[in-house]
């Protein structure tokens, strides 16, 4: 597939509604650098804007109506302006700008009375890589432009794109996503605070590289094993007495484990012990300590295995091969889990060839490749001037 570019878009829009859009916004999807599962919890994640995206584009509809389309779809969608309840099968993709639509007005913005709107997207979509909070932050920004409110402040841009998702998609989400596609910087990684959230970035090492290994497998949050995980901390946070789990640190967890029940148990060591990580991720990044990241990182996936227990054989396989190369620093997966894909923070000397005999090995075993992504850290969400 050809890389769309404003062009392209302005001419697919025209193409579909006769007339072209005011607006063309532009979103990153994201990799869960390192906290898994942290961000709920009170604690820190580091995460990657991908120059992989998803455009919205889109124009005022005098009509009143909401129209939607998606690049490849069959037909454009065209609903009142509330439709009242959350749309399910094929057309389930529409609550994502329509809960954005929606979450302007309790964001107190002002919401365009109708509008055409225009998706397309060169981001894998259920691999992990945020295409939801990309299709969320660029339908944000186009909406936005066109009642002349563009100009929102990137945190505030974030919290309505997990406002919608929170409430409108329905999976309990933290800010990760959201915060990494605003506020991402290429050649950087964003270290969020999700306490706050604050948000700040740190610098991506000039000798390292980010590949995704997909595994194509189902990944959807919404599928309940996401809401499963989200309930399971917090009911162990309040018998633990605290607000978040992260409010814990590894030393002080051990005789309080005993008060949960041991699935309980194992979620809290994970993300008290995650959450430590990010802190020691951040600071090995800022000693330049490689060696020290790819083996947090690989912790990480081993704890998300263990304990958090939101991994595959697909992806613990790709991540035992990769552990074994010698120019890969480290291996996890990234995102939600049940599923998806892993990252590898790799060496110079790790090439396409490499990436093809870790694929090669892969679907020995599983009968399919994997995609192959060599990604790079990218700007946030922006409209396309
Ligand atoms: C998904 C969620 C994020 C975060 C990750 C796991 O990507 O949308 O908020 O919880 O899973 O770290």
């Amino acid at each position: 597939m050809s890389i769309p570019t404003r062009e392209s878009i302005i001419t697919q829009f025209r193409s579909t509604y006769g007339s072209p859009p005011s607006v063309v916004a532009r979103a990153p999807g994201r990799v869960e650098f390192i906290g898994n599962h942290t961000d709920y919890n009170g604690g820190a994640v580091l995460g990657a804007a991908i120059d992989r995206y998803v455009w919205v584009a889109a124009a005022t509809n005098p009509s009143g109506r909401l129209r939607l389309f998606s690049a490849g779809g069959q037909s454009v969608l065209e609903l009142p302006a509330d439709p009242g309840t959350r749309i399910t099968g094929s057309d389930s993709w529409a609550n994502y700008p329509l809960g954005v639509w929606r979450s302007l007005k309790d964001f107190g913005l002002r919401q365009p009375a109708g509008f055409d709107l225009f998706v397309e997207s060169n981001l894998p979509a259920g691999a992990g890589l945020s295409s939801s909070a990309a299709l969320e932050l660029a339908t944000a920004l186009a909406l936005l432009h066109l009642v002349d409110q563009a100009d929102l402040p990137a945190d505030r841009l974030a919290a309505l794109g997990r406002h919608a998702e929170n409430k409108y998609v329905g999976v309990p989400c933290g800010i990760l996503d959201q915060g990494t596609s605003a506020f991402g910087r290429a050649g950087h990684l964003v270290h969020i605070d999700c306490r706050g959230p604050s948000f700040s970035r740190v610098p991506f090492p000039a000798n390292a590289h980010l590949w995704i290994f997909n595994t194509r497998e189902k990944h959807a949050l919404i599928d309940g094993l996401y809401a499963t995980r989200n309930k399971e901390c917090l009911d162990a946070a309040k018998a633990l007495g605290v607000a978040f789990l992260a409010d814990l640190t590894p030393a002080q967890l051990p005789p309080l484990d005993k008060k949960l029940p041991p699935a309980q148990a194992k979620r809290a060591k994970h993300i008290i012990e995650e959450h430590a990580r990010v802190h020691d991720t951040a600071e090995a990044l800022q000693r330049g300590d490689l060696a020290m990241v790819g083996r947090l990182l690989t912790a990480s996936h081993r704890s998300s295995q263990h304990l958090f227990e939101n991994s595959t054989p697909a992806l613990d396989q790709l991540v035992d091969l990769l552990e074994k190369h010698p120019a890969v620093l480290g291996a996890r997966l990234t995102g939600g889990g049940f599923g998806g894909a892993v990252m590898a923070l790799t060496k110079d000397s790790f090439t396409e060839k490499d990436a093809a005999g870790i694929a090669r090995a892969y679907s020995a075993k599983h009968g399919r490749e994997p995609e192959m992504i060599h990604l790079q850290a990218a700007d946030g969400a922006k409209i396309e001037t």
